[in-house]
Formats: C-alpha cells, structure tokens, sequence
C-alpha cells in the first residue's frame, strides 16, 4: 500500500561520540574527522546524504565540534593563496566540501547516547521522517543503501533500519533484529531489536549498521527512553519500542545490505577502508596496489 507523506528530505548526521576506541587520535578531534585517504570520513556520508536526495543536512556535535564546522565551511584564507598560485584542482577539493549541502548544527551537551544524540535533532526535525546517517559508517557510493531506505519508507510507513548479515562471534558489537521475510527478498520485517547481544541471546545475525529513516514518534519514544547498556540511551531500545507497538508510529522494516560498508570508528576497518579506497583510486592506485603487492609477497616470505 502507497502511503501518501512528505518527501524526506532531513538527514541528522550524528557526531558527538566520543571515540574512545581511536584514542589518542581522538584526544582533541573527532573521529569523524579523521581521512580516509584524503577526505575526512564525515564528508563521504554528507556526500551520500546529498546523492540520496536529503538536501537538508543537520550535525549532532560534541565537544570538538570546530573542525566539523571549519571542515563544511568556506576557507578564504587557503582559497586565496591557491587562486594566487593558480592550483585549481586543489582550489575545488577546499570548496566541495563548502558547496556541498546546507548544514545545520546542534551541540549534545554531554554524550549520553545515540538514542539522546537523535533526540537532540527533534527541534529542528519537526514531525515528518528523517533519515540518519552515523557518521563514522561509511558505505560505498556504488552500493547505494539510502535510497532504497528511503523508498521502503514510503511504500511502508513507519521505520526502516539497514541491515547487515555477520558471523555469531560479531553480534555482539551490533544491535541484532529477529525478522521475518517479506514478498521482497531485501526486506525483512523486524519484530524485535536487542542491543549488542551475546551470540546466544541473539534473535539473529542481523546486525543494526548505520543508516535509519524513522518515524518522528521515534521522539516521543525516546524521551521516555532510560539508559541501557552502557548507561547510554540507546536508539535500538526505543526502535525496539516501536517494532513491539506498530500503533506507536508504524511497522519497522529493515533492507537488507550486501555491499561495502566500513566502520571508520574502529581501527581494523579503518585501514581496510583506506587501503581499498586508495586501491580504487585513479590518481594513486597504480602506484599504491604495485607497492601493496610487493609488500604482501614479501610479508608473507618472512612469516
Ligand atoms: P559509537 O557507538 O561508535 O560511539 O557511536 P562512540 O562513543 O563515538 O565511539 P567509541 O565506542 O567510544 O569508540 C556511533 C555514532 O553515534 C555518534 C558517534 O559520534 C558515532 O557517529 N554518537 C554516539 C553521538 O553523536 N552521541 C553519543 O552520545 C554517542
């Protein structure tokens, strides 16, 4: 069934964690900030907000939230010497980032979870559904995930989280869904979401990955929502919320995902996300996959 509802056009890009997995990097920047390759990991998601069609952009930040905002912002300074110096190439990198979307902020005052980083966002939100995008989860532009949100949303109602199959050992870094199969083979219907199970308690190997279009009863939910693990108040806990109530604010659904997709707020994806991206790389992998491969060959002689 169609259902007829505002096009969605927010996306909240959540951005105030405080990255303690990336200590000490993440002392006095956030993690968001770091480059893979050469582009901090944040604009490849405003890139993909932007590409899925979510022109209106709003950053939940933390403490360090400057480089963020210098990072989206004109640099005249830099502009000008590089227009003096005649670099163009260098001069459009300074101001893509710029030129990119209309970015909105809002400080969370102290971390206190994603489920609260959201719940910041609902002044600006209002009542019509939004996407959010975490912005240490990078997924790659020719995988495209959102859009497909997006439209599952529509046909739907109600929320739609992505999904992602991993093996039982790792459940227990995700929020896992039970679900049941729906007439389209990358849609599930989820009935139930536990935050980070242990394998055994897990309903399934469906692990919650970082991109959301709720439903804005999603508010109301979490502002009755208590802290859960972690002492952190939990987006999963207020989505179970809604999938164990559809009169709430509707069904959830989640699309399941088969492509690329790297974690940049944990170290090992981090250096799997900037090798293969530098290997697919026009201007530096030619030269960087013959290094590579002349490194693996000789570390594997010497193992
Ligand atoms: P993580 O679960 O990766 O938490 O957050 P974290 O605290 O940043 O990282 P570690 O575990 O200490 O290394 C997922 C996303 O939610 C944001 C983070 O910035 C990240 O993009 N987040 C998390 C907030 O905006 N506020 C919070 O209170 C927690």
């Amino acid at each position: 069934m169609i259902q007829s509802h505002p096009r969605i056009s927010k996306a909240v890009i959540p951005a105030a964690g405080l990255g303690t997995r990336f200590l000490p990097a993440t002392k006095a920047t956030p993690k968001e900030m770091l480059p893979v390759v050469d582009k901090p990991a944040i604009q490849y998601v405003v890139e993909e907000a932007v590409a899925a069609g979510l022109d209106d952009v709003l950053m939940v930040t933390g403490r360090n939230k400057r480089p963020l905002e210098d990072h989206f912002d004109r640099n005249y300074e830099l502009e000008s010497a590089l227009e003096k110096k005649g670099d163009a190439d260098r001069l459009a990198k300074v101001q893509e980032s710029s030129d990119l979307a209309t970015i909105h902020y809002v400080r969370q005052g102290d971390p206190r979870g994603l489920g609260h980083a959201v719940l910041c966002a609902a002044p600006h939100v209002g009542d019509e559904p939004f996407a959010v995008l975490l912005g240490d989860d990078l997924i790659d532009p020719r995988d495209p995930l959102l859009r497909r949100m997006i439209e599952v949303q529509e046909q739907h109602g109600g929320s739609v989280v992505a999904l992602m199959e991993v093996a039982p050992e790792q459940i227990h870094l995700y929020g896992s869904a039970a679900v049941e199969t729906t007439e389209d083979s990358d849609v599930v219907r989820v009935s139930g979401l536990v935050e980070k199970p242990e394998a055994a308690d897990a309903p399934s190997n469906y692990a919650i990955i970082g991109r959301y279009v709720l439903d804005p009863a999603v508010f109301g939910v979490l502002r009755q929502t208590e802290p859960g693990r972690g002492g952190e108040i939990q987006l999963t806990d207020a989505l179970q919320q809604l999938a164990a109530d559809e009169k709430i604010g509707g069904p959830v659904h989640g699309v399941v995902f088969k492509g690329r997709r790297y974690d940049t707020g944990d170290r090992g994806d981090y250096l799997r996300a900037i090798v293969r991206l530098a290997c697919e790389r026009e201007d530096l992998g030619p030269e960087f996959r013959t290094w590579l491969r002349r490194y693996v060959t000789e570390e594997m002689q010497e193992r």
